[in-house]
């Protein structure tokens, strides 16, 4: 049932190519330049009419929200908050009848998130879920919904629901791009060629996985990590340090690489691997300053780049490649040796990948 690979994780990361295919098969007809969910467009007035997106979620289905807020703000121009559904239920928020409110969870079952969604339901807001599990409570109580089709996912750490997610998040915010007219056709239409050929560069973006190995075999006895990224990477340099600490225990911080300045910098040592994401495109010489600021303190450099890249080569004491594409797209791609770096850290130190200690699956209780 783990198809040849050792843990169920290992299989779900693998997974990513064929099922992200699978959460825009019929949605994305790139040659076309259509985008279309049913439930979408039989609510696209709901959307369209929007003065503000709310999102909420937790944990990986939080990261996948806060990535969206980026991309719907970037390509809809509609103002997003990202909200923990654990924080948004017990403070009284405010929720309009314009408001649209996405609940991401993978499961469908997370409890905060389910009571989350029926606050916004009381207080007339429309609630659309983007959950994995069909038929699940979540896809139930919410007015309408994408399901990310990603399949089942057994691992505890969530992997491929996260990646699929996003997809989903992309094609609702190309959809509704286009209908406001605020992006322009040429980028439109080369987003959704971008979104069409992830698949295959997720693939390439497996082939790090010898790397992301002898890396692990480097670093797996680490006591600390911090995880640094900016822009759409911001959240991946959250989702890869949550990875790395609830499946081998070690200690994990991820921040938006501006902000070390501002306390995290005083972690870095000779002995603190910082694991920066930095694609060429994307505030690239910020980050490279970043990158520098951290090896003047003698911190170890493991980064994620562009396939070419040449700065920041220099600088690291690791990088990782993955292929180009359109930059809100790059979390789908950065993720990838992120994840396979925590499973081989994991497995490395003896612990259960797929049954971190403490972690269940869905968390039904609050
Ligand atoms: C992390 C992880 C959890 C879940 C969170 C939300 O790998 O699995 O953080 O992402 O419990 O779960 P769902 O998406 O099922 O609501």
């Amino acid at each position: 049932e783990k198809g040849g690979y050792e843990h169920f994780m290992l299989k779900e990361i693998y997974e990513q190519p064929s099922v992200i295919k699978d959460t825009y098969r019929g949605r994305l007809l790139a040659n076309k330049g259509i985008v279309q969910m049913a439930g979408v467009e039989d609510n696209i007035e709901k959307f369209l009419n929007a003065e503000r997106i709310i999102i909420v979620a937790c944990g990986t289905s939080w990261h996948a929200g806060l990535v969206a807020e980026y991309i719907f703000e970037e390509f809809a121009r509609i103002p997003v908050e990202v909200e923990y559904a654990s924080e948004f239920r017990y403070r009284n928020p405010i929720i309009n009848p314009k408001d649209v409110v996405i609940a991401i969870s993978q499961s469908g079952e997370t409890a905060d998130t389910l009571a989350a969604i029926k606050l916004a339901k009381e207080k007339g807001a429309f609630v659309f879920g983007v959950c994995n599990v069909v038929g699940s409570s979540i896809s139930r109580e919410t007015h309408a919904g994408a399901y990310t089709h990603a399949g089942p996912e057994i691992g505890v750490a969530s992997t491929k629901a996260f990646t699929t997610q996003i997809t989903i998040l992309t094609l609702i915010s190309l959809r509704l791009a286009k209908a406001k007219g605020t992006m322009s056709n040429s980028d439109f239409h080369r987003y959704l060629q971008e979104l069409e050929a992830i698949p295959e560069k997720v693939a390439e973006a497996l082939a790090t996985n010898d790397i992301a190995k002898t890396i692990a075999s480097i670093y797996k006895d680490a006591p600390n990590c911090l995880y640094l990224g900016r822009g759409y990477n911001f959240p991946v340099a959250l989702e890869g340090a949550l990875k790395l600490k609830e499946i081998s225990y070690i200690h994990a911080e991820g921040y938006p690489a501006a902000e070390m300045k501002h306390g995290p910098i005083a972690l870095i040592d000779e002995k603190m691997p910082v694991i920066i994401v930095a694609p060429k495109q994307g505030h690239y010489d910020k980050v490279v300053s970043n990158i520098q600021e951290i090896k003047s303190r003698s911190g170890k450099i493991i980064a994620v780049v562009t396939k070419g890249d040449t700065q920041v080569k220099e600088l690291a004491d690791h990088v990782i490649e993955i292929p180009d594409t359109a930059e809100a797209l790059t979390p789908l791609l950065t993720t990838i040796p992120l994840q396979l770096l925590s499973y081989h850290i994991a497995v490395m130190r003896g612990c259960n990948v797929d049954q971190p200690r403490n972690l269940a699956k869905s968390v039904t209780v609050e």
